[in-house]
């Protein structure tokens, strides 16, 4: 059977950096809470008004192209997981189509916010497995801070800006994506949400005097839910599939917060050798946040590697991928 495997994979942030000390300036915070509480040092935020998502998506679909030696005319699809579209309509992806030259590609945009790749990953991927597409890309792109209330300190500390994107094509050597299973729970709606700007609050002078174009999240009962469904996913995963947690070589989870993904990692039994990373440099990118950990630790995979990538979010959107990499990433 043909399996979806990641052939490449790419990045990019913008250059400016906004460190904790920063934020020590224009909110009451410090660099000890933000440390402790979430593991975050610093994140990248665009500054130039005049870029969005999809120029960020751009620049992760031409380096993957570069990267893998294709044109960018040889994608079939393009899927662009993102909560920060450059506006309501049209999709993000056939705007990082266009200017990317991806002129074969059809494409559309997925909304399950921090678990928006993981989506992106396991729909992209029947594509190939069904045999119908030979490159098919995902993107995870997002520009939080253009949705983050920088006077509101529960918030702003943790977001930042970035984007991933990831080339899958079809292996039959049984690498690629092995397994996967996803849920939702609208329930979750009321925890974390933007409340203005669709079609229940479109934007008026109220909206906007009322702050109602921001991130909207009830911390704590967040973290709840976000403890408890990443590690039982994660270890629901490797249950079904008879992994031991010596199989596992990476876990690749969502960076919101270090202590989920520390949990996660417990109830797996995995020690932190075989955690990737980079909420301390990067903040919580939401889509961004799984292909910019592969992009980051790309040398060190190899070739059958057993991965368990796992996320949870806004939706409430949770679940978890397990996937066998499949080349190796020192020599690509
Ligand atoms: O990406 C997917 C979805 N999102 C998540 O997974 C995020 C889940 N939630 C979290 O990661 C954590 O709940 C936060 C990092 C958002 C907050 O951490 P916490 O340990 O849950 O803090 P808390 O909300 O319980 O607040 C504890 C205290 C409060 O003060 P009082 O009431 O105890 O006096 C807050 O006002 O910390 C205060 N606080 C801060 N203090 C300094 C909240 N934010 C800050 C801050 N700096 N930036």
């Amino acid at each position: 059977m043909i399996k979806a495997a990641i052939t490449a994979v790419a990045g990019y942030l913008p250059d400016n950096i906004v460190t904790n000390a920063d934020l020590e300036k224009i909110i009451d915070t410090t660099d000890e809470w933000i440390t402790s509480r979430t593991g975050i040092k610093q994140r990248h935020i665009e500054k130039d008004p005049l870029k969005a998502t999809s120029d960020m998506g751009v620049e992760a679909v031409k380096l993957l192209c570069k990267k893998r030696g294709i044109n960018p005319e040889e994608i079939d699809l393009l899927i662009c997981a993102t909560v920060t579209p450059d506006m309501v309509f049209p999709a993000t992806a056939n705007l990082i189509c266009a200017k990317a030259g991806a002129t074969k590609a059809w494409g559309f945009d997925l909304s399950a916010a921090c678990s928006g790749f993981i989506y992106g990953l396991v729909t992209g991927a029947q594509f190939i497995e069904t045999g119908r597409y030979k490159k098919v890309v995902i993107v995870g792109a997002d520009m939080m801070s253009r949705i983050i209330d920088y006077e509101d300190r529960t918030t702003c500390v943790i977001f930042g800006d970035g984007c991933g994107a990831l080339l899958l094509e079809p292996n039959n050597e049984s690498m690629g994506v092995q397994d996967f299973i996803l849920h939702s729970d609208g329930k979750g709606a009321a925890h974390l949400h933007m409340k203005a700007g669709g079609s229940l609050n479109p934007s008026s002078i109220d909206t906007v005097t009322n702050k109602m174009h921001y991130v909207y999240q009830e911390g704590q009962t967040v973290f709840k839910h976000a403890v408890y469904n990443m590690a039982e996913v994660s270890a629901s995963i490797m249950e079904k599939n008879n992994l031991k947690s010596e199989d596992v070589k990476w876990l690749v989870a969502h960076q919101a917060n270090k202590r989920i993904i520390d949990a996660t990692a417990s109830r797996m039994g995995v020690g932190p050798e075989k955690v990737m990373m980079n909420i301390e440099r990067y903040g919580n990118t939401t889509a961004g946040t799984i292909p910019l950990l592969l992009w980051d630790y790309e040398k060190q995979l190899k070739k059958g590697d057993n991965l368990i990538i796992s996320a949870f979010g806004g939706g409430f959107t949770w679940g978890a991928i397990y996937l066998k990499w499949a080349y190796d990433g020192d020599k690509a």
